[in-house]
């Protein structure tokens, strides 16, 4: 390598959900909001006049900040604005971690926490979350350079109850404890009533999610005051005009449409309740989630095959491959009803073939296939022999396919009751 490399900041870089070209595809892997936005934005950007592009936008996103504040209920000097939460986020770490000590989060939270962390070079220290998922309080009442972790949790989509969410605020009121409420408005409480206690405290949201703006790019920070005017010396001092005309007009547009944001909401919590109970019908465990997404994991199936056949099916959901402990867990974002009955009736052909058989110990050649109880491939090169009554089983409810490589992927090409049995 050049003597140059020597100087470069090396970091391994966040990896976002895919974003698929082919528009057929069920998306359910980037937790988007599958409804439109709110009316207003849309006749806000039919408005949109083009010639004012040539100025630069007002760096301090006025519209917009001064639309949050009337919402929220908070002053204007306690709304920071940019782009996305992933970039307010980013601004509050680069101006509040600051002290040398490790910073601390959950062991299993949003990926994108020890990447800033890498990149800016914050020292830190992962709390592990407890058996079933949920942060222990205690973990966080060590000495710390400051605390961040979401509310509710991501990717489990576990809740944090509010007192639990204070006491560790009051815990570390020498540093700052940021709560990440990106996915807060489908259920959980927000830490906003916290504010005018604990001056430490620093709470991120999205338009991403609840208000349909994930292409937008808008999120905004609410703190104190003084703790706001820090942020924004920062930014100052990195990019004045973060946010484009456009989002600043639209995001005002979204944030003030209540009535539409609530009923936008609402559907999604009814989905996400009626699809929890289906999962769990299918024998999948699934946490309680919170958030407008679900995190599942079936005892026999693996999730990486899982995604696989799914996405070979044209349904795109979220697998994480670490930590290892999520690595057999699926993130499902909550779509409409119309697609969450899709990926339902997909699951219910692979469960009822896992109802009968167990599916890491049967290899079946596709091209061996002949006929209904013909052409077993019960030696395929490496791979446990199938048991031929086992292989009966599976023939008389579904095709597999061999994929080339090191995995086999199970594909529901029909149901194929092929007589029989
Ligand atoms: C927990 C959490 N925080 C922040 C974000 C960033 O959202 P955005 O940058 O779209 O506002 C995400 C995105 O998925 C998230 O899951």
């Amino acid at each position: 390598m050049s003597a140059w490399a020597d100087n470069i900041r090396k970091v391994v870089p966040y990896v976002p959900g895919e974003q698929p070209k082919d528009s057929s595809v069920i998306k359910l892997n980037t937790n988007e909001n599958p409804y439109p936005p709110a009316p207003g934005v849309v006749k806000a950007l039919q408005e949109l006049d083009a010639s004012s592009f040539r100025l630069y936008p007002d760096p301090s996103a006025s519209v917009l900040v001064d639309a949050i504040a009337e919402v929220y209920g908070v002053g204007q000097n306690q709304v920071f604005v940019g782009v996305g939460s992933d970039d307010v986020l980013a601004m509050a770490f680069l101006t509040c971690f600051n002290s040398g000590k490790p910073i601390l989060f959950p062991d299993i939270t949003y990926s994108f926490y020890d990447v800033w962390a890498d990149l800016l070079r914050i020292p830190y220290e992962v709390q592990p979350l407890d058996d079933e998922f949920k942060i222990r309080p205690k973990d966080y009442k060590k000495e710390n350079g400051g605390i961040v972790f979401p509310n509710p949790n991501a990717p489990t989509g576990i809740f944090m109850p509010l007192d639990t969410v204070e006491e560790i605020v009051r815990a570390n009121s020498d540093v700052i404890v940021i709560v990440d409420e990106a996915y807060i408005d489908f259920g959980g409480a927000s830490a906003r009533k916290l504010l005018p206690q604990y001056d430490n405290l620093l709470i991120a949201q999205t338009l991403s999610k609840s208000r349909s703006m994930a292409g937008m790019r808008i999120g905004f920070l609410l703190g104190n005051p003084q703790l706001i005017r820090f942020i924004n010396d920062c930014k100052y001092s990195f990019n004045s005009y973060t946010m484009s005309r456009a989002s600043i007009l639209l995001g005002a547009e979204a944030v003030r449409d209540r009535q539409y944001f609530y009923e936008c909401t609402q559907k999604i919590i009814q989905t996400r309740e009626r699809a929890k109970g289906q999962f769990c019908k299918l024998g999948f465990s699934c946490s309680n989630s919170m958030g407008n997404f679900l995190f599942v994991s079936h005892p026999k199936y693996p999730a990486a095959r899982l995604f696989k056949a799914l996405k070979k099916a044209g349904i795109y959901v979220r697998h994480f491959r670490t930590p290892e402990r999520i690595s057999n867990y699926l993130r499902v974002t909550v779509g409409t009803d119309e697609e969450m009955d899709a990926l339902f009736r997909f699951w219910n052909n692979i469960c009822q073939t896992i109802g009968v058989i167990d599916v890491k110990k049967i290899y079946v050649h596709f091209s061996d296939f002949h006929g209904p109880f013909g052409g077993i491939a019960g030696g395929n090169p490496g791979f446990p022999a199938a048991g031929a009554s086992d292989c009966a089983v599976l023939y008389c409810l579904h095709y597999w396919k061999y994929a080339p490589g090191a995995n086999y992927i199970p594909v529901c090409e029909k149901d194929a009751r092929m007589g029989g049995r």
